[in-house]
């Protein structure tokens, strides 16, 4: 049987195999983890730990969740949920991804202005200070003290593993413990499972894909300091080997108007200072740092208050803040930024654009690998196929073969060859692999159309001085 009757054959079966393919690649996958290091791991088992929070059921994930890049799960929130029913902080949850790249706090002289920290307002220095405060704080996992936390990690499963990493006595110390933990959770906030640089703009960037017309437009508007100017802040491009990380780390006071749902909660006269509060400096009130894009389309609701729904209302109140009466007043009037943003004069498709773009940053993106056949073509299509040898390290080409009418066995010419562009994704199981010594072709899927999938096993033959691949055997999936 050749792929062309199967796949008419097997219209009748409705098979739904396509999640098999698109993978979730957002939740950590065991062999990410697997590459972490003990005190990663550690970190890893705390950030995930629910026993941590009085009363227990709240770890760092239940707000921070892996599915929305690290950030609250419920996009319908401007706050999130506190351990103690009914408790909630003043500040939206920020993504977490890529947020050890931020450097130490600190006031640049040259500059005149702070940079780095971590919370939006930069109250703590680095990471590790960081990973202390949700422990400890009522509106979120609300223990009552450094020793709390430590009786409970005594308990947990990993505790070994612990004192493995950290020394065996480090748990009959309290506040060694309590740095530990802090310093763990760093270390894995600092991975690639939190940092993974595999966004359509990373594989644009390498030039294994094109942006579509509207990205690139998007893209243009972005940087183009007459229009959009968001890379003014949100820099998309690096000079260092290190990628654009869409923030320069910078404060700024956006003019962001209050978010009635907060004033509910906190009261009516409730404002945040933001950095000015932290560094006791009026001419720093309303300042908030400069987010990362990367993962934003995952992030909704936006802002430090969280009161845009949508990316396009937090774009379009770039533009229109200075123009449109609607956005209210600003939440703090005074060191607001007028120079850069407010009145930016873009027309609703050039908002659209900048939005298409804003989405090309959202981790996971996986360029078409699954190999397919059309049955009006005869072409089977292997975008990727990896070569193995037993000597030799595996190098990665993309084929077109074409099926031969009327040949039994099938047997397919190939029409073109070419080395690729694209690194071997990480889950490499499902693509094509070509053994040297065997000459045996291994496609572990072909799909047909949208719903019927194939796994096939291919022999390279020569006939008459000619190389063709001949069909060894071809199945339904099931
Ligand atoms: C109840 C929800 C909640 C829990 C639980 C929580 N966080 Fe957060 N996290 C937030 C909010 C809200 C902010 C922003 C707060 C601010 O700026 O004042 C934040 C900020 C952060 C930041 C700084 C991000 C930045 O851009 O500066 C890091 C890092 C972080 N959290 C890690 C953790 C870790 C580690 C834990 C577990 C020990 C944790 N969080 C537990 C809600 C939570
Ligand atoms: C002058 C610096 C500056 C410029 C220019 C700028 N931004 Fe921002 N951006 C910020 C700051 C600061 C924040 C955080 C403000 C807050 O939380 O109140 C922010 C927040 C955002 C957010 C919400 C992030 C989140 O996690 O909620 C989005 C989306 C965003 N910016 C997109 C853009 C786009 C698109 C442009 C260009 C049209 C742009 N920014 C131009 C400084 C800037």
């Amino acid at each position: 049987m050749n792929i062309q009757i199967a796949s008419k054959v097997s219209l009748f079966l409705s098979l739904s195999i396509t999640t098999l393919c698109v993978a979730e690649t957002t939740q950590l996958s065991t062999a990410e983890v697997s590459k972490l290091t003990p005190a990663q791991q550690l970190g890893k088992h705390i950030f995930f730990d629910e026993n941590l929070s009085s009363p227990a059921g709240q770890s760092c994930a239940s707000c921070h969740d892996p599915k929305a890049a690290f950030s609250e799960p419920d996009l319908n929130t401007p706050v999130s949920n506190g351990a103690v029913e009914g408790r909630t902080g003043t500040r939206n949850t920020p993504l977490i991804s890529y947020t050890a790249f931020s450097p130490v706090f600190h006031f640049d002289n040259e500059e005149s202005l702070y940079f780095g920290g971590q919370f939006l307002d930069g109250r703590a220095a680095n990471l590790t200070e960081q990973a202390k405060k949700p422990f400890l704080n009522v509106d979120e996992m609300n223990n009552r003290d450094e020793a709390e936390v430590v009786d409970k990690l005594r308990l947990a499963a990993y505790a070994d593993l612990f004192k493995q990493v950290y020394g065996l006595d480090v748990l009959n110390n309290t506040s060694q413990a309590f740095q530990a933990i802090a310093e763990a959770l760093a270390a894995f906030e600092s991975t690639p499972v939190f940092n993974r640089f595999s966004s359509k703009y990373d594989y644009f960037l390498a030039g294994q894909v094109e942006l579509t017309e509207q990205e690139s437009k998007g893209l243009e508007l972005f940087n183009d300091a007459n229009k959009g100017n968001c890379a003014a802040c949100h820099p998309s491009s690096s000079d260092s080997k290190q990628p654009p990380l869409f923030t320069d780390f910078s404060y700024d006071n956006l003019g962001t108007p209050k978010n009635p749902e907060i004033l509910a909660k906190k009261g009516l006269d409730f404002v945040d200072l933001g950095l000015g509060a932290i560094v006791n400096n009026v001419n720093e009130n309303g300042k908030f740092k400069v987010p990362s894009l990367r993962n934003i389309a995952k992030t909704a609701p936006y802002m430090h208050n969280g009161v845009f729904q949508t990316l396009r209302e937090a774009v379009d109140f770039y533009n229109t803040r200075d123009t449109d009466s609607k956005w209210g007043v600003p939440e703090i009037a005074e060191n607001v930024n007028k120079d850069e943003l407010g009145n930016l004069n873009l027309s609703p498709d050039e908002v659209d654009a900048i939005v298409a773009f804003l989405r090309t940053l959202t981790d996971g993106y996986h360029p078409e690998t699954t190999p397919y056949f059309s049955a009006d073509t005869g072409l089977l299509t292997l975008p990727l196929i990896s070569i193995e040898s037993n000597t030799a390290k595996t190098a990665m080409t993309s084929a077109v073969l074409k099926e031969i009418e009327g040949s039994n066995p099938s047997r397919y010419r190939m029409i073109d060859l070419q080395e690729s562009k694209l690194a071997a994704p990480s889950d490499a199981g499902s693509i094509p692999s070509f053994f040297t010594d065997t000459g045996l072709l291994e496609i572990p899927l072909i799909s047909v159309g949208n719903e019927t999938v194939f796994t096939a096993q291919l022999k390279r033959i020569t006939d008459n001085n000619e190389n063709f691949f001949e069909l060894v055997y071809l199945k339904l999936l099931q």
